[in-house]
């Protein structure tokens, strides 16, 4: 029964064989082990991303194998290919996976005996990260790498992880950053490393030092992202939804263009929308944090182009953006909801913050004040006119930038709160007159700001380090649209746009 199955799709019983090892492991375990696997569309799919090795004999590394899928999928796409010989070493550190990807691998090399090529492997029932076969020097470098890596963070002062890749990037952001970077170190020049991970990477400060290890090994020439959160992985708990991107790195090649696919995850991934982008679209070659930027469609790359031709940046431009200061689970005996509180201030919160509005009127239920005590200075500011731009939009909301303008004269005091869940923004040198803030918080509303940014951004996360560097109108574009933008009647996103569209000269974003 086996082997007839083998004959037509040796998927269909490692796919068995995953299936049957995952109902016996609890999601708690799963979720220890970052224990997502991969389903066979899309292992198909990322096995044919990979190129025909040059080496007769073709080197494969698995790192985080789990029952075999991607080694399975990778090794038979080399066969098909015309690789003859291909030798795979895989990692897992849970023994329990091990006798089923024994299996798998098994299948795999059954392929390939009637096909009279040889396929041959070594399990390492070992820690990836921290047996580092890039610097084993028993272990030759690799040809081919294709993997799903866990994803999960860990605690910088107690895990054994932390500091593990550090002479390859600085930064602790993630165990999937550590097995790409790893992976990356132990394959050979010109050889190719796909990855599928959460699109967390391509922005943020936390994972610049891996972005710049990577693209300094590598070029990545193809990034393939999913149009939805869909849900990528097999066992995949709908909570734990993230954007997925996969990308494909050559080791030691020449930066150039970009393929950017996009598809939903299902049989359409191999008839993906494709667009290919130069280089300095996507990497952003103006500031240092080497950003990738992916836009999801043609239209979004135009959104991105038309982006690129502001004539400034939002830190050029004169602005300031920081994280509000009141971190409130350290601040708890600061913080009330009795509003008449002698000696204290409003503290905003995101409920307070609204499109072109930041109100705070003690009515609403979630309204908080800060107590004046001992130490307050740390967290409290001076009062003034700020633009607030919230920093986590649900994953469901619409808009990823959401902003309103606070005045200083909307309270009698002369310090106010802030939360760390709002970004401020204001002016470097003087303060923000109420035009030039309605200005700002206009740009921000509008839908080509929303846009631009979701090419930048993954996340639901709106960190200031991203806005710093983002292409801005002029102050006295700014200006001009707030002094249209502070009569407006309605706050609708499509009545912000009117206003913003014809003065930053950009197409209208649907
Ligand atoms: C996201 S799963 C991917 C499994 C498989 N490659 C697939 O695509 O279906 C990650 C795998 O890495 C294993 N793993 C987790 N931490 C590891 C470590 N430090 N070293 C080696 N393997 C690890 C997990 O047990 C799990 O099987």
């Amino acid at each position: 029964m086996l082997e007839q199955l083998q004959i037509t799709d040796p998927l269909e019983d490692i796919i068995g064989l995953q299936s049957h090892f995952l109902s016996s492991k609890s999601m708690e375990d799963r979720k220890t082990l970052g224990q997502f696997f991969t389903g066979s569309i899309v292992s198909e799919y990322m096995a044919s991303l990979i190129n025909k090795p040059s080496s007769k004999s073709v080197r494969l590394l698995d790192a985080g194998a789990g029952t075999g899928i991607l080694t399975a999928s990778t090794a038979l796409h080399c066969l098909k290919l015309g690789c003859k010989t291909v030798h795979a070493v895989l990692y897992e550190l849970d023994s329990k996976a091990i006798p089923s990807l024994e299996q798998t691998l098994k299948i795999v090399q059954n392929t390939f005996g009637e096909q009279r090529a040889s396929f041959t492997f070594e399990i390492r029932c070992d820690d990836f990260v921290l047996a580092r076969p890039d610097k084993d020097e028993d272990t030759q470098p690799f040809d081919v790498c294709v993997i799903n890596p866990p994803y999960f963070k860990y605690s910088v002062q107690e895990s054994p992880y932390a500091k593990a890749a550090s002479d390859l990037y600085h930064g602790d952001p993630n165990i999937y950053a550590s097995f790409t970077a790893i992976a990356m170190s132990s394959i050979k020049q010109g050889g190719q490393l796909v990855a599928i991970t959460p699109r967390s990477f391509t922005n943020g400060l936390y994972f610049k030092g891996f972005r710049s290890y990577m693209l300094a090994e590598s070029a990545l020439d193809l990034i393939h992202i999913f149009k939805k959160r869909d849900k990528v992985f097999k066992n995949e708990d709908s909570a734990v939804l993230q954007e997925n991107v996969i990308c494909r790195f050559v080791k030691g090649s020449e930066q150039s263009d970009i393929t950017v696919r996009s598809s939903n995850c299902d049989s359409s991934i191999s008839n993906a929308d494709e667009e290919h982008y130069a280089l300095p679209l996507i990497i952003d070659p103006s500031n240092d944090q080497k950003i990738i930027r992916i836009p999801e469609s043609a239209y979004e790359a135009a959104i991105l182009r038309q982006a690129e031709t502001f004539p400034t940046t939002f830190e050029n431009a004169g602005y300031f953006i920081s994280t509000g200061r009141v971190v409130e689970h350290r601040t708890r005996t600061y913080i009330t909801d009795d509003i008449n509180t002698d000696n204290s201030v409003p503290l905003y919160r995101p409920h307070n913050v609204s499109p072109l509005q930041a109100s705070w009127t003690g009515e609403h239920k979630k309204d908080v004040v800060f107590k004046l005590n001992d130490g307050h200075e740390k967290h409290t500011m001076e009062n003034g006119n700020f633009v607030l731009l919230k920093r986590f939009s649900s994953k469901d909301e619409k808009r990823r930038l959401v902003s309103g303008v606070h005045l200083k004269n909307a309270h009698d005091c002369e310090l106010i709160g802030f939360g760390n869940k709002t970004n401020y923004i204001g002016l470097d040198d003087g303060n923000l007159t109420k035009v030039e803030a309605y200005g700002l918080s206009a740009v921000f509303n509008s839908s080509f700001m929303d846009k631009y940014f979701r090419c930048i951004s993954g996340n639901t996360q709106v960190n200031a380090t991203e806005i710093r560097v983002i292409k801005f109108p002029t102050r006295e574009q700014v200006k001009e649209i707030g002094r249209l933008a502070q009569n407006l009647k309605s706050v609708e996103t499509s009545e912000i746009d009117l206003i913003v569209n014809p003065i930053l000269g950009v197409m209208d974003a649907i």
